[in-house]
């Protein structure tokens, strides 16, 4: 297989995404809700931290009763975010500084207000009946199958008016579509036309891996007990394997379909891109999502990052574990965090924040971060009245509520932190630590995480080592420091991070003096020599070899 150099590399390979949650980056109009326009004025800063790509979460027109996952309309903006026009704008203004912006996509439901399911939902002979999928309940009258929904109770609703149970595998104000329906496949591929002849770059599929299900509706397996990895306690979802209830083979015709259509809106100078949101933690599942012929999603996530304990070992593991999963000719990525996911600071701590973004900054694969990991936001704690998110609300006690990871952006430490005007009553509330945790004061502070990031994402854009060179992990380092080397050509480069709490001298390679390009603490420059690297407690250091 042909190794990447700058020139065949295209920009998902090369670039690093950016998630903005549109209600929490900036508001324009003063409503306490960030919207298109704010996004678009706030552009120019991500383009002086280094970013390539943006990658927006819905902004659909919604009820919101999952904060715009529940789409009602796949073609228009939700009032509260803007219109159209706000969304072209946001699009030239993004090109124009040379960003991509890439924006989410629901395929497995649409919101129980879509006109598509109210029509479906109106008449059991209805034309779009088959657009969702509809059951006849069991013979004690119950639901269909023992299919759960994913925010708690079963996967099924009773639609009282035609007699049938109606799948959802989130919220019941989320009925799944009918992919299986050649009509409602057609509509779907017909939206994403749209977006991209409005001149989007690409797609992130939301549960892309949730499309298919077993077509004989089987019962899914009762869970005896957890093994292996669990990703997070879910409760009574865990009782059951989901086998059945998602990523049915046939989920792979459908990217198949996806990547001809971005195929044919793409050109050598711009290609059009996907990536999928895949919970399938068995790596060789997960890498059928590139297709046998790189022929479906550009990239599945890699998520195996979130959720893992601090161990440097563990961090090893994965890398290592992912390169070798990777298809000949596909891509690896990485995700430190998103809007589902407590934030990296609340994971590790400020100085293993610090950390975890030079791993995912110096690692082979797209890296994606989430708004406000480059200044080190933590997680708000939200009061019970103000908690929003219909998760942790209907599914109390396990920590699942996402809301204490989409606060509003912090610009700066003004009451509202610059993301809405002062008085302004915001969605979610401001985490108090704004007066010290945001961008304004970090901007200047030569030591600060904003710094750090933004020194990090130059030397990415700069070494093609780093970009798109080879990754081989390193031996010679005790067990609590990870350490690997990156290579293009002649460029060589080496990486080094301390996951104890004490200092450790390493052995990166004989004794050679080479300049240190960047240490997580800001604070150390010139040489090194790799035979004995001192690294203080979660301390990580790129070094030009
Ligand atoms: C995954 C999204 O990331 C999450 O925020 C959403 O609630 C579910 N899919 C349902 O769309």
């Amino acid at each position: 297989m042909q190794a990447l150099t700058p020139q065949t590399a295209q920009w998902w390979q090369t670039g690093v995404i950016y998630q903005v949650y549109p209600r929490s980056f900036q508001d324009s109009n003063g409503d306490g809700v960030g919207d298109l326009d704010g996004i678009t004025q706030r552009l120019p800063y991500l383009v002086e931290l280094g970013i390539d790509v943006v990658w927006l979460s819905p902004f659909y027109t919604s009820p919101m009763a999952d904060f715009g996952y529940d789409v009602a309309d796949y073609t228009d903006v939700d009032p509260i975010f803007g219109d159209l026009a706000a969304f072209d704008r946001l699009v030239a203004a993004a090109h124009g500084l040379g960003l991509k912006l890439v924006v989410d996509f629901v395929p497995n439901h649409s919101s129980d207000q879509h006109a598509w399911f109210k029509e479906s939902r109106a008449s059991r002979d209805n034309p779009k009946r088959d657009w969702y999928v509809w059951r006849d309940p069991a013979p004690n009258g119950g639901p269909p199958n023992n299919w759960l929904s994913v925010f708690g109770g079963p996967a099924w609703t009773l639609d009282e008016t035609t007699g049938q149970y109606y799948l959802h595998s989130f919220l019941k104000e989320q009925p799944d579509v009918n992919w299986r329906n050649p009509e409602l496949r057609a509509a779907m591929l017909g939206a994403m036309q749209f977006w991209l002849e409005r001149g989007v770059d690409g797609f992130r599929f939301d549960v892309a891996h949730y499309i298919m299900k077993d077509p004989d509706f089987r019962d899914n397996p009762v869970r005896e007990r957890m093994e292996g990895f669990v990703f997070k306690d879910m409760g009574d979802y865990d009782s059951l394997v989901h086998l059945y209830s998602k990523a049915h083979p046939d989920v792979h015709d459908v990217y198949r379909e996806v990547r001809a259509l971005l195929d044919r809106y793409s050109t050598p100078d711009n290609p059009r891109f996907a990536v999928g949101e895949i919970h399938e933690f068995d790596w060789a599942l997960w890498a059928k999502y590139y297709g046998e012929q790189n022929d479906e999603l550009h990239m599945p996530f890699n998520f195996a990052l979130l959720g893992r304990p601090w161990h440097a070992g563990i961090f090893r593991g994965i890398v290592d574990s992912l390169e070798a999963a990777v298809p000949p000719g596909a891509w690896p990525n990485y995700v430190i965090s998103n809007h589902d996911e407590h934030r990296v600071v609340t994971r590790y701590g400020y100085d293993g924040a610090r950390a975890a973004m030079l791993i995912l900054l110096t690692l082979r694969g797209t890296p994606t971060m989430y708004y406000g990991d480059e200044i080190g936001m933590q997680n708000t704690e939200i009061p019970p009245e103000l908690e929003q998110d219909p998760w942790g609300l209907r599914v109390p006690g396990l920590g699942l509520g996402r809301d204490p990871e989409r606060t509003p952006m912090q610009w700066d430490d003004s009451p509202n932190a610059g993301f809405a005007p002062e008085g302004v009553t915001t969605w979610l509330p401001v985490n108090a630590d704004k007066t010290t945790i945001n961008v304004a004061s970090q901007m200047d502070d030569p030591r600060s995480m904003l710094s750090l990031t933004r020194r990090l994402l130059s030397l990415r854009r700069k070494m093609p080592a780093l970009s798109i060179g080879d990754y081989r992990p390193l031996d010679s380092v005790p067990a609590d420091c990870f350490a690997f080397e990156r290579t293009f050509g002649d460029q060589r480069v080496l990486v080094a991070v301390n996951f104890a709490e004490h200092e450790q001298i390493v052995h990166l390679a004989d004794a050679a003096t080479c300049e240190v390009l960047a240490s997580t603490m800001m604070d150390r420059e010139g040489q090194v020599d790799l035979d004995a690297v001192s690294l203080r407690p979660f301390e990580g250091i790129v070094i030009q070899v």
